[in-house]
């Protein structure tokens, strides 16, 4: 997978991009991940990528020019199965979401900032327009790292225990269940019996009604009855 993102503070997606799952994805040859500075597309004499909103108001707009130059460059050099825009209305991040971009080849990610962007870009470019949640952060840099880091650990071949990312909370509508390491006992603490049991039958049968439980009290909304 390909993934290239569009921001005006690299510094801010260097960091979790060098470390962990990441790292390790980009060094195994699953991931090729680029980060474009947009300022290094502007044609403005002081690389300015920002300006007024016509009409009034207050706030600076993301200009059209740079952002649509980098996606043009990027569009002639490949194909891209999605262009996404990182912005506080757009579709809420779930699983479903992750596990649909996990499959894609090429995908573009632009990290908005200010008070938004020139609204062409959304009409003319952007495929899908991505939230992680209701509340506004800074810039969409932040929220682009949520979703790269919850699309790429789906990728075949970055997690180590295969069958660890299918296990995750949500795969199948269900919160994962507690889970314990050693030792047995810490304190007087205890895990509880039957997974020191080595019955397999029941550990599963446990792990369901633990998952179930779970859901129903904390995300009664997973399970279609809030
Ligand atoms: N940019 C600013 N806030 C955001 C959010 N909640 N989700 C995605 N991008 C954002």
């Amino acid at each position: 997978m390909r993934i290239d993102i569009l921001t005006i503070l690299p510094g801010l997606l260097e960091g979790p991009f060098s470390e962990s799952i990441l790292k390790r994805a980009q060094e195994r040859g699953l991931l090729e991940l680029n980060i474009h500075n947009i300022r290094d597309y502007s044609t403005n004499k002081h690389k300015k990528v920002d300006a007024t909103q016509y009409g009034g108001g207050a706030g600076m707009v993301m200009t059209i020019q740079p952002i649509a130059d980098l996606i043009d460059k990027l569009q002639s050099e490949r194909e891209y199965d999605e262009i996404i825009f990182m912005t506080p209305d757009g579709e809420v991040l779930d699983q479903e979401m992750s596990n649909d971009i996990s499959l894609k080849g090429n995908i573009i990610i632009l990290c908005g900032h200010y008070k938004g962007i020139d609204e062409r870009i959304r009409e003319h470019y952007i495929t899908r327009e991505i939230s992680i949640g209701s509340f506004v952060l800074t810039g969409g840099e932040l929220a682009a790292c949520v979703v790269v880091d919850s699309v790429v650990r789906l990728i075949p071949g970055v997690i180590n225990d295969e069958t660890s990312a299918l296990t995750d909370s949500f795969q199948d509508n269900l919160l994962s269940p507690p889970v314990y390491t050693k030792p047995s006992d810490y304190n007087g603490m205890k895990v509880p019996d039957v997974l020191l049991s080595g019955n397999f039958a029941k550990i599963d049968k446990w792990r369901e009604q633990k998952a179930i439980e779970r859901t129903k009290k904390r995300r009664p909304d997973l399970l279609g009855n809030d």
